[in-house]
């Protein structure tokens, strides 16, 4: 071929070429932009005086959520004094580098301090504790934390599309029980008085395809809508466990949510890989995690109201996985230990940025 011909052709192909390479350079967050979906990430504030770790968050993602902090166990640990001072950490590294903050979570039936969960009150007397809880803890970040996860995880385990039996809802319970979920939607009300502007959430755990549970879910969120309580948004938590996730189903489910009306925010993804004693995946299921990371952002990206993919922490040195499976699972978020990217790093870069 003579130079004359093949120059154009290079030069085409170096263009078609031009695209997947600013791809490959792109971080999340800049894949992101154009999406208008938001890409967030839990976060220990402990963690923030490494370098390695906070210059990753910083340049890969646009939203933040404490992943313990404001917990009750953390924010209120006794009966008269919050502790802001963790949590508030997180908020001031979000706002030096232009991001948002999700709030979780305001009831809960874990992470609670004792002297809350032995303390024998009454119903009236954790109706005015929970109220306080939630007033001042909304009202502290009140213009600062854009969305909150109100109430986490109230539906049932085992008993399918029932509410959990909590100290919230009727152990002793705030005085709704027997009243569905009444006391769920009192406490949105307490969080909206506290904070008209901030989007409120129901996040839950294994509701993230069509089943019993969502199904409850969604008809609560249709009544709570149809009665104007102010309710904004759904979070599916989106831990993934042995690989699998049926997609077509997490995408119809987000497709119902979403024509409710209420925003759809993916909250704590990630893909737990079966690891050996020294914490190393396989390569190959590498490739099936990318994958996972991959479909479940093209699901969200394919219905405008899912508007936020969040992963519960983002570097395999710190996650919640190890220790929950006595170290027989990890290797589950998008970078490694050494905070390289891993191939579902790339693989979601890539969906988001084609959006
Ligand atoms: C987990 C944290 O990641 C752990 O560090 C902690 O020990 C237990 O809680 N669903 C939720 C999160 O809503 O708050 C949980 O976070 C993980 C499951």
């Amino acid at each position: 071929m003579k130079w004359g011909v093949l120059v154009p052709v290079l030069a085409a192909a170096a263009l078609r070429l031009g695209f997947s390479a600013g791809v490959r350079d792109q971080s999340l967050r800049e894949a992101a932009q154009s999406s208008g979906v938001l890409i967030g990430t839990a976060v220990r504030p402990a963690q923030l005086s490494e370098e390695a770790y906070a210059s990753t968050l910083a340049r890969e993602f646009n939203m933040l959520e404490p992943e313990n902090v404001l917990k009750w166990e953390e924010v209120h640990p006794e009966p008269q004094s919050f502790d802001f001072s963790q949590a508030d950490q997180i908020v001031d590294f979000a706002i030096r580098h232009g991001m948002k903050v999700r709030g979780h979570t305001l009831v809960w039936h874990h992470q609670n301090p004792q002297w809350l969960t032995e303390g024998k009150y009454t119903s009236g007397e954790l109706a005015q504790i929970l109220e306080k809880h939630i007033k001042t803890v909304v009202g502290h970040y009140r213009g600062k934390i854009f969305a909150w996860d109100v109430v986490n995880e109230a539906f049932d385990e085992l008993q399918p599309g029932k509410l959990r039996s909590t100290i919230w809802r009727d152990q002793p319970g705030i005085g709704l029980a027997g009243n569905g979920s009444s006391y769920i939607e009192r406490c949105f009300r307490w969080a909206h008085e506290a904070d008209p502007q901030a989007l409120l959430f129901y996040n839950e755990a294994g509701a993230e395809v069509v089943n019993p549970k969502s199904d409850a879910i969604y008809a609560m969120v249709r009544d709570f809508r149809q009665r104007g309580i102010p309710i904004d948004g759904v979070g599916f938590q989106m831990h993934i466990e042995n690989l699998r996730a049926d997609v077509a189903s997490i995408s119809a489910n987000i497709k119902r949510f979403a024509a409710l009306g209420v925003e759809v925010h993916i909250t704590e993804m990630d893909v737990a890989l079966p690891v050996d004693p020294n914490g190393n995946p396989r390569p190959e299921d590498l490739q099936l995690q990318a994958e996972i990371y991959r479909e479940v952002a093209n699901a969200c990206l394919s219905h405008s109201g899912c508007t936020a993919i969040q992963t519960w922490g983002f570097t395999d040195k710190y996650s919640w996985i190890g220790s929950h499976s006595k170290k027989t699972r990890g290797a589950a978020l998008l970078f490694d230990r050494d905070y390289r990217p891993k191939p579902a790093c790339h693989a979601l870069r890539d969906a988001l940025a084609t959006r």
